[in-house]
């Protein structure tokens, strides 16, 4: 148990929205609504598009919460599908949740990787229930688990940061935590020793499950660098000092890696050799000259570029905590290294700011798409944006209330074959089965490849119509009572991918139970109705 707290300890910094106190989501006009899906309650998008010519094809992945630790909170207000990774398209319609799959558990870094040439996706899952340290997974494209990736016995939890699947796609970077007993008498506080939140990365072989290198800021890193106020080097050593809180990690084709530690502002460059520190960018002890920018509790630091004399670097600057902040906005940036100069230097080449000139003071990614656009999230709300590479604004889009955040967000293409079939319901509407409509409703969870819907009656497979996709419902009018009815899936060239099963109609409760015909009462009703006109 002391390990859960622990993690809670590491992740204060990282607390919600106080959705408790917000009460504009305490009905459901925030998530979407489907007849044929009423379990998923995704949450909604508003989507402002400034330029749709400039923006880069794909869907976004994010993986949207309402708490960190939920099951420490009694109050399950997210017991429909809400919580977990979520695929939506370049207009924020819902593609797939994956939140009843994952049983609405958070979920973490949700992405497209590749793994010999294959496409997978790739996400954390929280601590829940007998998992109770949580573990990374990867999934086909059909959203079938094809690995774990859990952490060794003696590290704590799986940390909720970062799952990055790296050479080729077959190690994955991920984020490790312990307590740790130290020498803290640098610190000045009259203590020799104390307990510190040991912060650090593994790189796993994903096919066999073994450590193929392991780092600790303790060894590394002085205990100095931590720019965040000292507490409980005493202990207990669960709420242990939190002194690095590393949120990224990274590798290049030397086997080097970089790691973000928003405590100690700073990015370390660290040897995939021997886990020295290479160089610092930032923080109190810079290898780097910083030539007219600064930046603090930065997010998401990836390697873009790299030869004899430049290291080109992108990450968030969030530039701010909860506490304080060190720009009036946060700021996504290119920084281009010069490793060759004598003092090294380091500028900015790029800058993208936040649309609506706020501070993301929790959390938050940017990835640089093929284009040279930059997809931006800003997590709270998870609000997002595109920018092209001279700055303008291509679209905003965040969700319609406070309910949710999602840690990180990303774009890709991806083309998926869900196992699950398409979800058909039909309802019967009319006076009479003479006079009556049946309005049938399609849908099929992320399912990316249907362009059209045929809905056929099934005692004779006759088509009885057919409609263009519309968003992850699609609804048909047909006239007529069907009785029993089935939709088949079509590709853009006509080919069939998918088939519901077969569904009986619904019928209005005044026709008979057989529905072939009104009953007496109502037969009589729908008489007097007419003989009045
Ligand atoms: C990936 O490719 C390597 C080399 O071609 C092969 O040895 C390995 O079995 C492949 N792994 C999977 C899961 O397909
Ligand atoms: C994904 O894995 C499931 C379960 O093994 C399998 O049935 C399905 O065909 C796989 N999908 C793809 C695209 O490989
Ligand atoms: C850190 O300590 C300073 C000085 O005691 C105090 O003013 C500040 O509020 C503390 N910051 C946090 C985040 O607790
Ligand atoms: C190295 O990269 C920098 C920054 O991208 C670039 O300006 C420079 O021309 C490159 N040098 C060589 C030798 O390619
Ligand atoms: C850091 O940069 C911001 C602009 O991004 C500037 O407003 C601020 O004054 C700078 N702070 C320092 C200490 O130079
Ligand atoms: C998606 O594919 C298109 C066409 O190949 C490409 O231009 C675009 O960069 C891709 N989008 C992403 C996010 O990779």
């Amino acid at each position: 148990m002391f390990l859960l707290t622990f993690f809670l300890s590491l992740v204060l910094g990282l607390r919600t929205v106080h959705a408790g106190t917000d009460l504009a989501w305490k009905d459901d006009t925030d998530l979407t609504s489907f007849i044929t899906r009423p379990e998923i309650k995704s949450p909604l998008y508003d989507v402002k598009i400034h330029n749709p010519n400039g923006i880069e094809e794909g869907y976004w992945f994010v993986a949207p919460y309402v708490k960190i630790h939920q099951e420490k909170f009694p109050e399950r207000y997210y017991q429909t599908c809400q919580t977990g990774p979520h695929i939506y398209d370049a207009q924020g319609e819902l593609v797939w949740s994956g939140a009843c799959m994952v049983n609405n558990r958070d979920t973490n870094d949700f992405r497209v990787v590749k793994y010999n040439d294959t496409t997978y996706l790739s996400a954390i899952l929280h601590p829940l229930g007998s998992d109770f340290k949580g573990h990374g997974i990867i999934m086909n494209t059909s959203f079938s688990t094809v690995k774990s990736i859990y952490n060794p016995v003696t590290i704590t939890n799986f940390n909720m940061h970062e799952l990055n699947i790296v050479d080729q796609g077959t190690k994955a970077l991920h984020i490790v935590a312990k307590p740790d007993l130290a020498d803290v008498s640098a610190l000045g506080t009259g203590l020799q020793a104390g307990w510190v939140a040991n912060n650090g990365f593994r790189e796993v072989d994903i096919g066999t499950g073994e450590t193929t290198f392991e780092w600790w800021a303790l060894d590394h890193v002085p205990l100095t660098e931590s720019s965040v106020n000292i507490t409980n080097l005493e202990g207990p050593h669960p709420s242990a000092w939190n002194f690095f809180h590393s949120n990224s990690v990274d590798k290049n084709a030397d086997g080097d890696y970089l790691v973000s530690s928003r405590y100690t502002d700073c990015i370390y460059k660290i040897s995939g050799k021997d886990g020295h520190v290479i160089w610092r960018l930032g923080g109190k002890d810079s290898s780097f000259i910083l030539e007219g920018f600064n930046f603090s509790k930065q997010h998401d630091a990836r390697f873009l570029h790299e030869n004899s004399t430049h290291t080109v670097l992108s990450f968030l600057d969030n530039a701010a905590d909860p506490f304080s902040e060190t720009s009036d906005y946060s700021s996504a940036l290119i920084v281009s290294l010069d490793t060759s100069a004598t003092p090294m230097t380091a500028r900015v080449t790029q800058r993208w700011e936040r649309p609506d000139r706020q501070l993301s003071r929790l959390r938050g990614n940017f990835q640089l798409l093929p284009s040279g656009n930059a997809f931006i999230c800003w997590s709270g709300n998870s609000y997002i944006s595109e920018h092209s590479p001279d700055g303008e604004v291509l679209f905003e889009a965040k969700f319609t209330s406070h309910r949710s955040v999602s840690y990180r967000a990303y774009k890709f293409n991806f083309t998926s074959t869900p196992l699950e079939p398409p979800t058909l319901k039909a309802f019967g509407y009319g006076e009479s089965p003479a006079t009556s409509t049946t309005v049938l409703y399609v849908s099929w969870n992320g399912a990316t490849e249907v362009k059209s819907w045929n809905f056929y009656r099934a005692e004779d497979s006759t088509l009885i119509g057919s409609k263009s996709k519309t968003g992850f419902e699609t609804t048909y009018h047909s006239q007529g009572y069907q009785k029993e009815v089935y939709a088949e899936a079509l590709a853009a060239d006509g080919r069939v991918i998918g088939t519901s099963s077969i569904e009986s109609t619904v019928l209005p409760a005044h026709w008979t139970s057989e529905g072939t015909k009104a009953s007496e009462d109502q037969r009589t009703h729908h008489e007097w109705y007419k003989q009045e006109l």
